[in-house]
């Protein structure tokens, strides 16, 4: 469930960048959705930039918990496609344990509350063998880049729905028990940015 109020504001400016988004990132986006397979669960579609990229066949499950990003992602839903949108909070996933063969989570560890309690609940609703597909920015890696990233978290969260620009997520995603696989390190304008796919370590059923 998620009682989200939304950002409204925040949702319209999400909507327009995602239009103008550059071919790189829509190419690392294909990249990544592209290897999406079986059922898919995708937290925090915003307003469905990762759709077009879908492969044909995958079973497609969004949670996305601002009315305002739901409303808009539906005008860009393809016509060809089924997709079942839902209101919801990566941090207490309504579905069971084991349920999906891949996880879509982009630019949306950053946002959400409470990353570790997520990814805790990604790893509870992953099959065995399955796989997260991530892409988020990060905190800087130099010491004045952290401070200056620290220093505007508090504005830059306001205005950015809750944002956080100083987050050390891939250490988040390695200490809530996945192992990292084809990562790579990249930028999204002024802040570096991880990719890759993560499988939880461990599990046994
Ligand atoms: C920066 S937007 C990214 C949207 C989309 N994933 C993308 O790649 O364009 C961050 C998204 O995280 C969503 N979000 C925030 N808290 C969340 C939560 N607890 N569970 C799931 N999604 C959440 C926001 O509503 C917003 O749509």
């Amino acid at each position: 469930m998620s009682s989200s109020a939304g950002h409204r504001r925040f949702a319209a400016a999400w909507d327009w960048l995602a239009r103008h988004e550059s071919a790189r990132e829509r190419r690392l986006r294909a990249r990544l959705a592209g290897q999406a397979s079986g059922r898919v669960l995708e937290i925090g579609y915003g307003v469905g930039s990762n759709w077009p990229h879908l492969p044909a066949g995958v079973e497609y499950v969004g949670i996305e918990p601002d009315p305002y990003m739901r409303e808009r992602a539906v005008r860009h839903r393809p016509a060809d496609r089924s997709l079942d949108l839902r209101d919801g909070d990566a941090q207490a996933l309504d579905f069971p344990d084991a349920s999906f063969d891949t996880v879509i989570g982009t630019l949306v560890l950053c946002t959400i509350p409470d990353p570790v309690a997520a990814l805790r609940e990604i790893r509870r609703v992953l099959k065995p063998g399955g796989r997260l597909l991530f892409w988020e920015h990060v905190n800087a890696r130099s010491r004045l880049g952290r401070i200056a990233l620290g220093a505007v978290t508090p504005l830059w969260s306001r205005v950015g729905g809750g944002c956080h620009p100083n987050r050390d997520t891939l250490e988040t995603i390695e200490a809530a028990g996945f192992a990292v696989h084809d990562l790579r390190i990249g930028r999204i304008g002024p802040l570096p940015s991880i990719s890759g796919l993560a499988r939880p370590v461990g599990v046994e059923r």
